[in-house]
């Protein structure tokens, strides 16, 4: 079933200049843009925890956009700090504040000179990645702004890439969200096709997880993200009267700030939901290892494909493990269902992740975070959460995981923070951490 449309905003909006400029620009696009969803009744906030923050649209300038990113930065203030802190986290570094007082998604305007210029003509050193849609850059436009821009070449394309790029951009030009990579502007020049959105400059989550970079995400940091994707894929599965399925969730399209704050990237395989029907029936998409078996044998897609691509997400937080792993033996390749079947013979602790440690707030995190994923791989949609629902219920395994940690001497100190402070993160050398704990 499709998530309920969120209440339009109304007057209020219409009243907005800022929102009256975005609808002008969504207009552009052939749609105005959303009012924010209304999640606040659902996600009610634990008696000890800041409520979960609402998906969030800023229909704002640069300033206003400031004062909606602080008042964003408050609601998630108690679970946030420095990058160096690991798990303390409330406070934005300078970076990351630039990147939130940004113009509204989609109104930057780019010549070619100026992407040249940022891109110092597509420099190889320059180069961050390469996907589906093209080569991925990083580029510094003249007030100093970094951007990744994601080049695709009109002579490399069919019309199959052309829609994907349409897609793109139409999505991105609507969509503003904390956890949701933000699009600054598109370009069409000759044979090129530009889309510019915001640098997040932390690597892919599946390059944390296989520890490509120095430090290790520890669970608090781990369960973090989940909460954070879980409100970017509410948020999209919530947007009024169109709900958006994301089509592609993955690891190594959820891309973290210094913070590890997690921004769920690459909306070009995501389509509208059409309104009032239950679902959209189109080609299959999406990428091995997460496509939801039910979709596959229908080609009918619904917010429940995504919650099911979330659940092996999960399963990937927890285990460190990719969906797929060829090179194991036969009964653990598929890593969901090695994990699901661990977790059923009340043997979760075997699945998780040898980076880290066990103890028994991980341990009842662990198995709660299995529980959930369970949930979500359920075969058909009908026996799976709504994405809004997985977030509410990561919110409580999050608040049991701190209280118990708190009293745990055995967690880790960034476990036993209960608030967000500016520690240093423990160095961590993956392979001594498995400790076993007799609990
Ligand atoms: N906004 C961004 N900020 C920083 N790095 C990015 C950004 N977008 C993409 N990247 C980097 O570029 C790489 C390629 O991204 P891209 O989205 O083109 O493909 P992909 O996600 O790896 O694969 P797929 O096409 O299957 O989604 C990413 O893995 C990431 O390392
Ligand atoms: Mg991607």
């Amino acid at each position: 079933m499709l998530a309920p449309a969120a209440p339009v905003g109304g007057s209020s909006v219409s009243r907005n200049p800022f929102s009256r400029a975005a609808r002008a620009i969504g207009s552009c696009f052939g749609r105005r843009p959303p009012p924010p969803p209304d999640l606040s009744e659902d996600l009610k906030p634990s008696p000890s925890e800041q409520p979960p923050p609402p998906p969030k649209t800023v229909l704002s300038s640069s300033s206003s956009s400031s004062a909606s990113s602080t008042s964003t930065r408050s609601m998630y203030g108690s679970s946030r700090g420095s990058a160096k802190g690991g798990s303390g986290r409330g406070i934005l570094n300078s970076r990351e504040f630039v990147a939130q007082a940004q113009p509204q998604p989609g109104s930057m305007r780019f010549s070619m000179a100026e992407i040249h210029r940022a891109t110092k003509n597509f420099s190889q050193t320059l180069k961050i990645g390469h996907g589906g849609f093209g080569t991925v850059y990083r580029g510094t436009l003249h007030d100093g702004m970094v951007v990744a821009v994601k080049r695709a070449k009109k002579g490399d394309s069919n019309n199959h890439l052309g829609a994907e790029f349409q897609s793109e951009i139409k999505m991105l030009a609507r969509i503003d969200h904390l956890n949701l990579v933000r699009f600054y502007g598109y370009l069409e020049h000759e044979d090129e096709r530009i889309i510019v959105v915001e640098y997040v400059p932390n690597g892919t989550l599946r390059e944390h997880l296989d520890c490509v970079h120095r430090s290790h995400l520890d669970l608090a940091a781990r369960l973090d993200i989940a909460i954070d994707v879980a409100h970017a894929v509410t948020y999209l599965h919530m947007y009024t009267d169109h709900p958006i399925i994301h089509r592609d969730i993955k690891s190594s399209n959820i891309l973290l700030t210094e913070n590890l704050r997690a921004k769920v990237a690459d909306f070009g395989l995501a389509r509208l939901g059409a309104t009032g029907v239950a679902h959209v029936s189109t080609q299959v998409k999406g990428t091995a290892g997460y496509l939801d078996p039910e979709y596959l044998r229908t080609c009918q897609l619904t917010e429940k494909s995504d919650v099911y691509s979330f659940g092996v997400l999960l399963v990937e937080l927890m285990s460190g493990r990719r969906p797929i792993e060829p090179k194991r033996e036969r009964k653990e390749r598929i890593t969901p269902k090695w994990a699901m079947k661990k977790f059923m013979d009340g043997d979760a602790v075997q699945a998780l992740d040898p980076n880290l440690s066990e103890s028994p707030s991980t341990n009842m995190a662990l198995e709660k975070i299995l529980e959930l994923a369970f949930q979500c791989l359920a075969p058909t949609k009908e026996g799976r959460p709504s994405m809004r629902k997985c977030a509410e219920i990561l919110w409580s395994i999050r608040k049991d995981y701190r209280e118990l940690a708190s009293s745990d001497p055995f967690s880790r100190p960034s476990d036993r923070r209960k608030h967000s402070d500016n520690e240093e993160k423990m160095p961590i050398k993956p392979g001594k951490l498995r400790t076993r704990i007799v609990t």
